[in-house]
C-alpha cells in the first residue's frame, strides 16, 4: 500500500532517482560489470556481495538476501517509513509532494527549517555545558551521577543555563515564530517570548535519521517536574519517538534486540556500561506506534519495567500492544526489576555482565501473559480454569496467525487443560498478520528452475523496453501456467508506460502479491544479457504458441463432453491448423 501518495507521483519519482547515488551516498560503491558492488550493510561480510544494478534500479545482496528499490533502500538502511522515504528521495530530485490531508509533506519544507533551528539548539546547549558561568553546576550534578565525558558528549546531552532569554538572544534572531514552533520558546501571552528549558540538563532527542526534533530538560534538583519534554510540534510526536534508537544504531552495525526502558537516564547509563541497545519511550507507555519501530528494526524486544506494581500494570498494557503485532519471528519478553531500582541505578551497581544475565533471564511474552491471569483465576478449579479461558480470549483473538498464535493456544490449552482445537474454536480466527520484517536467507543460485514465464519476466524487469516488441498481452491471457497472470499484467503496464525500470514497477504494485513476485524475480539476471532481445521474442513466441495449444485442447475436450457454441466451433477451426502439437 503506497498510503495516500499517488500512484503517479511514486512512477514518476521512481524513474527520476538514481538508485546508485543513493546508495553510493551511504555505503560506497565499486563498479563491477554493469552492476555496482559493496560490502553488504545489511549482514557482516568480508567480501562483497551487495549489488546494485543501475539497469533495473534495484539492489540484492547473494549472501544475505536482502533487496528492494530505492525506497526500500531507506526503509532498511535508515529505517524510514514509505512515506518519509518517499518525502527524502522527493526532495532530492526536486520533486515536491503533492498535498493530501493525511501526507505529513505539507509540512515538508518548514520541518526543514525546524530541524535545523532544533540542530542549532542542540549546538547550543552542548556549548553552555562548557562555556556558560553556571555550566559548572550542571557537570557536577551529571559528574555526581556517574556519566562520563564521553557519554555525555556521544548523546550530545548540554545544559540550558537558567534565566528566560538564552536561547532566545542566542538564536532567536527573527527567528522567533519559528523557535516557538519548535518548541524551543514560549509566547507570553502579552507579547515577547521566554526559553520554555531553563536551568535544565538537557537530552536531544533524535529521530531514526539522527535528526533533533526535540528535547527532554532535567531540572538539577529534585524539583518537580523533573522532566520537561518538548511539546508536541510538526516535528515531535512523543508517543512515537523512542529516545537512544538512533544512537543504538550508531554504535552497533547489527544488533537482534531492543530493550525498551522508562528513562532517559536509563538509556545513557546502559550505554556507558556496554549495553548499547537500550531505548526510551518518553514518559509515555509505549504504544503500537513505538512497536512498529521496533520490530522495523529488530525480531526480538524486551520490556525492562519495575518490579512493583506500577511496573507489572505498564507491563501489561505493553502486552496488549505487543500481542497483534506478534507475528512470526518477533518475540517480546520481560524483565522485572528489584524494587527501588532502575536500570541506570542497577547497571551501576552491578556491571554489564550481572544486567545482562537479567535480560537473558528474563521472561517470555506467553509467561508472563498466562503468570499474570493465572494470579486472577484458581486454576485449580474447573470453573477458575474456564474463567481465565475467558479472560484469554479476547486478548488472544487479536493475535495475528502463525506460530506464536499456536503456541500462545497451545499453552492455554494445558493450563485450562482443554482440547487445542476446541479453544481454537472458542478464540476464533486471527487477524491477518502484520507481515514480520523478512529475515535474510541465504539463496542458492540455480537450485530454481526457470520457466519460460519465469524468464520473461526477468528479462522484462531488466529491460523493460521489450515490452514493445512483445504484441498484444492479452494474447497470453488463457495461459494456464504460474505465472502467466503476473506477466500479462506486466506487459500491460510497461507497453502504458514505457520509462518505468523494474524498481518503479515494484514500487508501483508495493505491498501486493505482484509486488513481492517481481521483487524475488528481479534478483536474478537474464542468461544472455547481450542477445537479449532475440531470446525475449524468442521465449514470447514459444509462450504464445503454448497458450495456443491450451486454448485448442480445451476447446476439443469440450467439444467431446458438451458441445461447443458456434462462436466456439469457428473459433477451433481458426486455431486448429495454427496449434502444433495438438493432434496428437
Ligand atoms: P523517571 O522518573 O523514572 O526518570 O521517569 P529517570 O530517567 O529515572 O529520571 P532520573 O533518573 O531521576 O533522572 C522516566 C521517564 O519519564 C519521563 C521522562 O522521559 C523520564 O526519563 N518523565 C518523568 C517526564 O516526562 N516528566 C517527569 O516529570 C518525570
Ligand atoms: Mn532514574
Amino acid at each position: 500500500m503506497t498510503g495516500r501518495i499517488p500512484q503517479q507521483f511514486i512512477d514518476e519519482l521512481m524513474t527520476r532517482v538514481d538508485l546508485v547515488e543513493v546508495i553510493d551516498a551511504r555505503v560506497p560503491l565499486r563498479k563491477a560489470g554493469r552492476d555496482y558492488m559493496a560490502r553488504c550493510p545489511f549482514h557482516d561480510e568480508k567480501t562483497p556481495s551487495f549489488t546494485v544494478s543501475p539497469e533495473k534500479q534495484f539492489y540484492h545482496c547473494f549472501g544475505c538476501g536482502a533487496h528492494g528499490t530505492a525506497i526500500g533502500f531507506l526503509m532498511e538502511y535508515e529505517r524510514l517509513d514509505f512515506i518519509e522515504a518517499v518525502q527524502e528521495l522527493a526532495a532530492r530530485v526536486g520533486m515536491s509532494l503533492p498535498q493530501t490531508e493525511a501526507s505529513p509533506a505539507a509540512a515538508a519544507p518548514k520541518s526543514k527549517d525546524l530541524h535545523e533551528l532544533l540542530a542549532q539548539a542542540t549546538t547550543f546547549y552542548r556549548r553552555q555545558l562548557r562555556e556558560h558561568s553556571q555550566a559548572k553546576r550542571a557537570v557536577d550534578y551529571l559528574k555526581g551521577r556517574g556519566l562520563s565525558g564521553e557519554i555525555a558528549a556521544e548523546f550530545d546531552i548540554g545544559f540550558a543555563p537558567a534565566g528566560w532569554d538564552n536561547l532566545l538572544r542566542a538564536l532567536g534572531n527573527g527567528a522567533q515564530a519559528r523557535l516557538v514552533e519548535a518548541g524551543l520558546l514560549v509566547e507570553k501571552p502579552g507579547g515577547g517570548y521566554y526559553d520554555r528549558f531553563r536551568d535544565r540538563v538537557m537530552f536531544p532527542i533524535r529521530d531514526p535519521r539522527g535528526r533533533v526534533i526535540g528535547f527532554g530538560g532535567r531540572v538539577l534538583s529534585d524539583d518537580t517536574p523533573k522532566y520537561l519534554n518538548s511539546p508536541e510540534t510538526p516535528v515531535f510526536h512523543k508517543g512515537r519517538e523512542l529516545y537512544g534508537l538512533y544512537e543504538a544504531r550508531k554504535a552497533l552495525r547489527q544488533f537482534d534486540r531492543l530493550l525498551v526502558v522508562e528513562g532517559y537516564m536509563d538509556v545513557v547509563a546502559l550505554a556507558q556500561f556496554g549495553i548499547r541497545y537500550a531505548v526510551a519511550t518518553l514518559g509515555t507507555a509505549i504504544t503500537r506506534e513505538h512497536l512498529e519501530r521496533v520490530f522495523r528494526v529488530v525480531p526480538e524486544v524486551v520490556f525492562c519495567f519495575d518490579g512493583d506494581r506500577a511496573g507489572r500494570e505498564a507491563a501489561w498494557r505493553a502486552v496488549e500492544n505487543a500481542l497483534p503485532m506478534m507475528s512470526d519471528g518477533r518475540t517480546a519478553r520481560f524483565m522485572f526489576l528489584p524494587e527501588g531500582e532502575d536500570p541506570d541505578t542497577l547497571v551501576r551497581k552491578e556491571g554489564q555482565e550481572s544486567f545482562e544475565a537479567r535480560i537473558a533471564n528474563s521472561v517470555t511474552l506467553s509467561e508472563f501473559f498466562y503468570t499474570t491471569l493465572a494470579r486472577q483465576t484458581d486454576i485449580y478449579s474447573r470453573d477458575g480454569r474456564a474463567r481465565l479461558v475467558e479472560l484469554a480470549r479476547p486478548v488472544l483473538s487479536k493475535v495475528p496467525d502463525g506460530a506464536f498464535r499456536r503456541m500462545m493456544l497451545e499453552r492455554l490449552a494445558e493450563i485450562a487443560r482443554m482440547d487445542v482445537a476446541a479453544l481454537r474454536g472458542l478464540v476464533g480466527a486471527g487477524k491477518i498478520a502484520a507481515p514480520a520484517r523478512p529475515r535474510p536467507v541465504a539463496r542458492t543460485a540455480g537450485s530454481v528452475a526457470r520457466s519460460p514465464v519465469r524468464m520473461a519476466i526477468e528479462m522484462l524487469l531488466y529491460r523493460p523496453e521489450l515490452a514493445r516488441i512483445a504484441g498484444d498481452p492479452q494474447t497470453l491471457a488463457g495461459l494456464d501456467v504460474a505465472g502467466a497472470d503476473l506477466l500479462v499484467k506486466l506487459l500491460e503496464l510497461l507497453q502504458a508506460q514505457p520509462h518505468l525500470n523494474a524498481g518503479a514497477v515494484i514500487e508501483h504494485w508495493r505491498g501486493s502479491q505482484e509486488g513481492r513476485h517481481l521483487a524475488t524475480l528481479a534478483q536474478w539476471s537474464p542468461t544472455v544479457p547481450e542477445g537479449v532481445d532475440a531470446e525475449f521474442s524468442g521465449t514470447l513466441r514459444r509462450l504464445r504458441e503454448q497458450a495456443l495449444e491450451q486454448r485448442v485442447e480445451h476447446l476439443l475436450h469440450k467439444d467431446k463432453v458438451e458441445g461447443l457454441s458456434a462462436a466456439e466451433k469457428d473459433e477451433l477451426r481458426r486455431l486448429l491448423p495454427l496449434a502444433k502439437g495438438s493432434q496428437k
